[in-house]
């Protein structure tokens, strides 16, 4: 062999030697997700990333601007997650002029930050338990659409940050449990978890599980913003011995989540059903999650709790932009009420039938910063549920491949192989570090608005630009309704749709 073969060789032998270690380096380490499963190819992405923002946008993430989180909105998200603070740097790249811009009003005398962020508590006057929780929880998401892993990381996250997991309608699993965080459980239409063998609700399972001292509330899911009217299937290749267990329902075989309840048919009888389920469950918060449909089918639910004479202790209002595991695109983008219409309409109905003093009003659609936080709590919520945020939070990269079970950070997916990457430990501490901040931003905004609770917001400190020389209040955009005034003397606008809804029947719009 002549001097230079040998030195080629010894290249050679060198350049794959250090690939090797990287390799090795890269499935070791618990920071990326993303170079645990794509050891040495990953790092084209950090370095990209470190070249320039756009190389990495033009080769890596090509057409990011049409996916659901824009780049600003996601950087805010990993920034926070990984403890950073998340500024900006030279001013905002928003058409501050545009028609439909939004903004907040600030005052000229803005109120010191409180100690700690305000909590409000879920309990109305049936409730025994009542529970105390954060401006922001972590949305509904099963196990089964997320990795065991990734339930793990938000659970501990939660745990850590003194909010709420809810836990999706796939129940609970043991890693819901493993960490001791506060669950909400959810219960949909396939009642997994307390189940009947036919299918149907199973009260004895609900009242022994509902026991568990780390379930802190109870969700019924009528529907889901991405998906309204809909169920749900999971493929029988999915249906794992664990998935079946948490489930309740035989390994191997296709799951699904029927697009309507078995438990009611009626206004009235889901208001006797969330009444039940608080009953057996020894008097913990039971509230119900729901996509709006329409007003009347909300002023039915609404004579239905006056008829029935009582009410849940929360309900969820979950806009039509709100994320999904998977769902048909003509669902996901054309039905459903989008969540700022949604929201406005359960606020004004509770208040307009004097119920709204005793229902929390959570929101979810999107939410992923502070000012999200602050504009839901002016349309009439109470708190707020992220979702897709809180993936990101672990790791998530917006790759959109929920559905095929080959999510590349390990996020969402069931295979163990890929959601192995997903290092529970330092994802932990992101999702408690991206809430924080979050819930801390949202806080000081409403100090610099002059408000230091959120009770004290009002309608006239949000603005829509309605044309490029004028903006107006949502106080003078839209009509807010007075305590009662539905069932003293319907207004003009109000009035068909009040008239026509009954606590019998769930009304077509
Ligand atoms: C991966 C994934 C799984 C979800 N699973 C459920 C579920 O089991 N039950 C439910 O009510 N909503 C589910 N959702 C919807 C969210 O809980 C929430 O309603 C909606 O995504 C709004 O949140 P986002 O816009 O912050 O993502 C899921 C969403 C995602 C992204």
């Amino acid at each position: 062999m002549g001097k230079k073969s040998r030195a080629l060789k010894a290249v050679v032998g060198a350049g794959a030697g250090a690939i090797a270690a990287l390799a090795s380096y890269d499935l070791a380490q618990r920071k990326h997700s993303i170079l645990r499963n794509y050891p040495v190819i990953g790092h084209m992405r950090y370095l990209l990333e470190e070249l320039r923002p756009e190389l990495q946008q033009y080769f890596i993430e090509r057409n990011w601007d049409g996916r659901p989180y824009d780049r600003d909105t996601r950087s805010v998200i990993y920034e926070r997650a990984k403890g950073i603070h998340g500024e900006q740097a030279f001013g905002t790249e928003r058409d501050v002029n545009a028609d439909g811009y939004e903004w907040l009003t600030q005052s000229a005398a803005p109120v010191p930050l409180p100690d700690e962020p305000p909590r409000i508590t879920l309990g109305g006057p049936d409730c025994s338990q009542p529970y105390s929780l954060s401006l922001l929880n972590v949305s509904a998401m099963s196990f089964g659409a997320l990795s065991a892993n990734a339930v793990r990381a938000m659970n501990r996250g939660a745990r850590d940050g003194g909010f709420a997991q809810v836990t999706g309608e796939g129940g609970i699993s043991p890693y819901h449990l493993e960490n001791g965080g506060d669950l909400i459980w959810e219960i949909g239409t396939g009642y997994f978890g307390t189940r009947t063998k036919e299918g149907g609700f199973d009260p004895d399972q609900f009242a022994e599980k509902s026991q568990d001292d780390r379930v802190k509330a109870v969700s019924l899911k009528l529907s889901q913003g991405a998906k309204p009217g809909i169920g749900g299937v999971l493929p029988a290749a999915k249906v794992s011995q664990e998935i079946a267990d948490a489930r309740g329902v035989p390994v191997g075989e296709k799951c699904v989540s029927p697009a309507r309840h078995q438990v009611f048919s009626t206004p009235t009888e889901l208001i006797e059903f969330v009444a039940r389920m608080r009953e057996l469950s020894g008097g913990k918060p039971v509230g119900f999650k729901m996509c709006v449909g329409s007003r009347v089918e909300v002023l039915a639910i609404c004579k239905a709790m006056i008829e029935v004479g009582t009410a849940p202790d929360f309900i969820v209002v979950d806009g039509s932009e709100g994320g999904t595991g998977a769902a048909p695109l003509e669902f996901e983008d054309h039905v459903g009420m989008p969540l700022t219409q949604g929201l406005m309409i359960m606020h004004n109905a509770l208040v307009g039938t004097g119920l709204r003093d005793r229902i929390r009003v959570g929101a979810s659609g999107k939410i992923a910063a502070g000012n999200d936080i602050v504009k839901r709590l002016i349309q009439g919520a109470d708190y707020t549920n992220a979702a897709r945020a809180m993936m990101m939070a672990v790791g998530c990269i917006q790759a959109q491949r929920c559905h095929t079970d080959r999510c590349p950070v390990g996020v969402a997916t069931q295979n163990p192989r890929r959601a192995r990457a997903l290092d529970v430990d330092s994802k932990s501490t992101r999702v408690t570090n991206y809430q924080r901040a979050t819930v801390d931003e949202a806080v000081r905004l409403m100090a610099s608005m002059g408000v230091s609770h959120p009770s004290q917001l009002t309608p006239r400190m949000l603005r829509r630009n309605v044309d490029v020389h004028e903006s107006q209040s949502y106080a003078e955009l839209y009509e807010w309704l007075r305590p009662s005034e539905l069932l003293n003397a319907a207004p003009e606008r109000w009035r068909a749709d009040w008239e026509r809804a009954s606590a019998d029947v769930f009304p077509l719009p």
